[in-house]
């Protein structure tokens, strides 16, 4: 019998699709969290105490750390009018201004620029690997941070909009040369279940030896009709309509590549070089 938590029940409703595994045992809480996860927008008013936000940037700074270089800073905005103020840049996404918690995660290469200065050493690695480290450390914290917050039934939303603002944001945040921010975070406790949104197969997503993705078309068709079958688009979220129309089908692919036909932030590479991080 198929148990609330056994593997076969959380895969399907992750995939879609029937794992192979044998057996149908419960897995432990921790893997049950992480596998029924969902991004959360709606939260109660309820605050997140400053104890346990405490204890979630702890386990953030936690995440590991190329060569242990450290390279990430959190910003955590506890001024309602400059969360306001960042909010109203991004009216589309109301949860940003009415989060109870707001965190923005930087990728800092200047602490380790000062170090280099500190010990009297060249620092010889602003170059695109150096940018790329930062970036993954930054991220890696932000994945942690979420991990952690959902562990104690807290929600998150990544917010990686703040990028379309990233001249202001860095402004209001007064981050300095060779910091920026990679993406915000909104924390609360969810108001609502949300809902669990399908991924791709991981016949497509992983791979044995070598990367094949001969199959591809045909495992995007399956994934589409999985996902319009539990969570249909509706009309009005069709986007760029003006330009493509409607479509016969208008599956997930159909929207990802909606989206894919316009470039976004096109200007970032320009504003990171203004801002220290050379890129080359
Ligand atoms: C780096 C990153 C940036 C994101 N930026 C936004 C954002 O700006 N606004 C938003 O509402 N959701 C954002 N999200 C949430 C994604 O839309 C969400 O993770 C995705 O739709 C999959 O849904 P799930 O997390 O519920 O599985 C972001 C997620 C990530 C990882």
């Amino acid at each position: 019998m198929m148990t609330q938590n056994s593997f076969t029940r959380l895969y399907r409703a992750r995939f879609g699709t029937t794992c192979e595994a044998e057996g149908d045992q419960d897995l432990p809480p921790s893997l049950v969290k992480i596998l029924r996860r969902r991004t959360h927008r709606q939260f109660t008013d309820q605050p997140v105490s400053d104890e346990l936000m405490e204890v979630l940037l702890a386990c953030a700074l936690s995440a590991p750390s190329k060569s242990d270089l450290q390279q990430v800073s959190i910003v955590r905005i506890s001024d309602p009018e400059k969360l306001r103020e960042l909010g109203s840049w991004i009216p589309a996404m109301p949860w940003v201004a009415t989060s109870p918690e707001f965190l923005v995660f930087c990728a800092d290469q200047r602490r380790m620029r000062r170090v280099s200065e500190l010990r009297g050493h060249e620092f010889a690695n602003d170059n695109l690997d150096g940018f790329v480290n930062a970036t993954i450390d930054a991220s890696l914290a932000l994945q942690t941070f979420m991990l952690a917050a959902e562990a104690v039934d807290l929600g998150c939303c990544a917010i990686s909009a703040v990028r379309d603002h990233i001249d202001r944001v860095s402004e209001l945040l007064e981050l300095p040369a060779a910091v920026y921010p990679i993406a915000g975070l909104c924390v609360g406790y969810p108001s609502r279940e949300g809902y669990q949104s399908l991924r791709l197969p991981p016949e497509l997503t992983t791979h044995v030896d070598r990367y094949d993705d001969d199959h591809l078309a045909d495992a995007i068709d399956g994934y589409d009709q999985r996902r319009d079958a539990i969570f249909p688009i509706p009309k009005e979220r069709y986007k760029y309509r003006e330009v493509f129309g409607d479509a016969e089908f208008y599956s997930w692919s159909e929207d990802k590549a909606r989206q894919e036909s316009r470039a976004e932030r096109e200007g970032l590479r320009s504003f990171l070089e203004s801002r220290g991080f050379s890129l080359e």
